[in-house]
């Protein structure tokens, strides 16, 4: 095959047309599972089968019922049953014999590694789980982790896990203000974070940082990672040392199935993130499983890297449960995708042996602007399969990873999920299934999703509808943190003759084969490289600069991050809307929420478009965003200003002061 860019876009070009890419003899010959069976053993009767799956986990107690539904929707799995998550990634490799398998082969930024081994995990997590009880930390007790890709954040998930502390990981792409936002929201008592972050060469100051705003928590653990100066106070604790002090064991706690493992804040359609509450036996079932089939992992041989960070579910099912669970061994990069140079990935998946990849579309189509000619510079032959995850992939990205990454010879997984349902629902089992580029594929087995209408009445196959989830499932979320109410209104209120079917969010539709294509979010959600964002709280972060009367904020369709904030402000007093104004703008944004909400584009406005009960329609700013016809505009109180807000998009900003 060609590896030049212009090479590469001829074949891509000629693929096209293709719709369906079957498994090979060789990648069926040695699959998991290879044909329809377990799709159609499990329908019969899900449940059972996943308290089959189940079994592949270590329980202290076995669960009285499998799947406890007398309260829809707070549903129980494996209730009765007791279990501890590090004790299953951890322990029981250990005592297998396999504490010497590596866990992660770590890179630093600056291309240090670490060979992170089962048996340094267990001994660390044992340490840090005594370290935590030794501040105060109880079983219950919710403990903040704010954490870049070091393998420390691994062992403080895990000591967490050991004593039954539910965590609340925050991206460290997140400002310190949203971390205290969420520190509160949860009543942590503890937060683990780190003397500074390194960045594409340069380092953040996190400590710092996260001392200038002040933590509602008792304690301020702080791993040692970069040895920028860092203030320690009264309440601050150095993580080594609070580590070395700590006894080396620690017996696992044998904790209920229905024991929350973490909270993850998520953005919704309001301003407040949702604190989503996983607990641990369900949740472990399903990670395990599908962690082990959909990407037909082999842990005895298998190098897996998902390049997602540990700071979005994707990082807690996908790099730290799932995979250690399943005893794998995975890489675990710190850095940016184009630091120190644009090939690091590759560079790194030929030193290593990566034979599994997982990323994000939006990743994908930023290697494409880089070129085929830098994977192409690699011995990519190890690698035997490829997944996707985050929002849905434009068939010509997912050409691009298939052909030039994967030489053509790796199955390509599409995984639809959510942080809501903890696990992979949607994909195709790479052994089993044809890929059908863009679409995710259908649902796994034990999985009853559907796409239904207003009504929730399901629409015949080729329509658009809304994605629902028609039963429970085992790493479902179980409620909002401390908010059972907005947790039925907002996933169990849709269709309220049908109590137990959970909406989604999302739109989409299912071919004749049964395939979904998931078109994208119904609600006021943003999905910016694969990150959610809500409008609401982006335009809440806005309006709370002195210079802005009013604002509000809609997606764009964006050839690289799949869509973008654009914000449509109108100023307050005398300050006019130029480019000064506008980096302030978007600094203020990336201060108060973090950098990735930061609006692409800001298009002053004299006025928004509003009903005559003054109701911002963002429907038309959207049209107007990406450049549609106006819908029904006759409802405005002043439909003038429709006109003038697309003449200043369609000058694409010179105009916009
Ligand atoms: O809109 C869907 C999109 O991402 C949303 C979930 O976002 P989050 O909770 O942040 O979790 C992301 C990682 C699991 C979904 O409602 N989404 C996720 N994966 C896909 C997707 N859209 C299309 N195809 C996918 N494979």
């Amino acid at each position: 095959m060609t590896s030049t860019t212009t090479g590469v876009e001829r074949e891509l070009d000629e693929l096209l047309g293709r719709e369906r890419f079957a498994p090979s003899e060789g990648v069926r010959g040695r699959a998991l599972i290879a044909d329809g069976t377990v799709h159609a053993e499990a329908a019969q009767d899900p449940a059972a089968w996943w308290a089959r799956q189940a079994e592949a986990l270590d329980w202290f107690e076995r669960w009285d019922t499998v799947l406890d539904d007398a309260n829809p929707p707070f549903y129980r799995w494996f209730a009765g049953g007791k279990l501890n998550a590090s004790y299953n990634c951890l322990d029981r490799h250990v005592e297998a014999g396999r504490g010497d398998r590596v866990a992660f082969h770590w890179h630093g930024e600056e291309g240090e590694t670490r060979a992170i081994t089962y048996a340094w995990l267990l001994e660390q997590t044992q340490r840090a789980a005594n370290a935590l009880e030794a501040h105060g930390v109880r079983t219950g007790d919710v403990v903040g982790i704010f954490l870049p890709m070091i393998p420390e954040v691994v062992v403080a998930m895990l000591a967490c896990a050991r004593i039954g502390a539910p965590h609340n990981v925050v991206f460290g792409g997140f400002s310190a203000e949203s971390v205290k936002e969420r520190m509160e929201f949860s009543e942590a008592k503890a937060l683990i974070t780190v003397d500074g972050a390194r960045r594409k060469g340069k380092t953040a100051a996190v400590k710092r940082a996260v001392d200038a705003v002040g933590m509602p928590v008792q304690t301020t653990f702080v791993v040692r990672h970069t040895g920028v100066d860092c203030p320690m106070g009264e309440r601050d604790v150095w993580w080594h040392e609070a580590l070395e002090a700590a006894a080396p064991e620690r017996a696992p706690e044998p904790l209920d199935a229905e024991h929350p493992l973490y909270i993850l804040y998520s953005s919704g359609s309001t301003a407040k993130p949702k604190g989503i509450l996983h607990t641990t036996g369900g949740y472990l079932t399903q990670v395990a499983w599908t962690h082990r089939h959909v990407f037909d992992l082999d842990p005895e041989t298998d190098v897996y890297w998902c390049s997602a960070d540990v700071g979005w579910v994707t990082g807690h099912s996908y790099i730290v449960y799932g995979p250690l669970l399943n005893g794998c061994t995975s890489v675990m990069y710190e850095g940016a995708p184009d630091y120190p140079h644009k090939g690091i990935w590759w560079e790194l998946c030929e030193r290593d042996g990566v034979t599994i990849f997982y990323t994000a579309p939006t990743a994908i189509r930023a290697c494409m602007k880089w070129g085929a000619e830098l994977p192409a510079r690699h011995d990519l032959s190890a690698l035997r399969l490829l997944g996707s995850v985050g929002e849905p992939i434009n068939p010509k990205a997912w050409l691009w990873y298939w052909k030039v990454v994967g030489g053509g010879r790796c199955p390509v997984v599409d995984t639809w999920w959510q942080t809501e349902t903890g696990g992979i629902m949607v994909t195709t089992l790479p052994g089993a299934q044809d890929a059908k580029p863009g679409s995710a594929g259908t649902p796994l087995p034990g999985i009853d999703v559907a796409v239904l209408d207003e009504d929730g009445a399901p629409v015949p196959d080729g329509r658009q509808g809304l994605l629902a989830i028609r039963r429970p499932w085992p790493g479902m979320l179980r409620t909002l943190f401390k908010d059972e109410q907005r947790y039925v209104e907002t996933y169990f209120s849709k269709w309220p003759d049908q109590p137990g079917t959970y909406f989604v969010g999302d739109a989409a539709r299912r071919d004749a084969d049964g395939y979904h294509w998931v078109i994208g979010r119904v609600d006021d959600v943003i999905n910016v490289s694969g990150h959610r964002l809500s409008t609401a709280e982006v335009e809440s972060a806005i309006v709370a600069h002195a210079a802005v009367a009013e604002a509000a904020v809609v997606a764009q369709h964006d050839e690289d991050t799949g869509q973008a904030i654009v914000a449509f402000v109108t100023l307050a007093g005398e300050r006019a809307g130029d480019a000064a104004l506008e980096a302030e703008l978007r600094e203020h944004v990336a201060a108060r929420i973090g950098k990735l909400a930061r609006p692409k584009r800001i298009v002053w406005s004299a006025d928004l478009p509003k009903t005559r009960s003054g109701k911002i329609m963002r429907r038309l700013l959207r049209d107007v965003a990406e450049g549609r016809e106006l819908g029904d505009v006759t409802t405005l109180r002043d439909p003038a200003v429709m006109e003038e807000l697309k003449r200043k998009v369609a000058a694409r900003g010179d105009d916009d002061a």
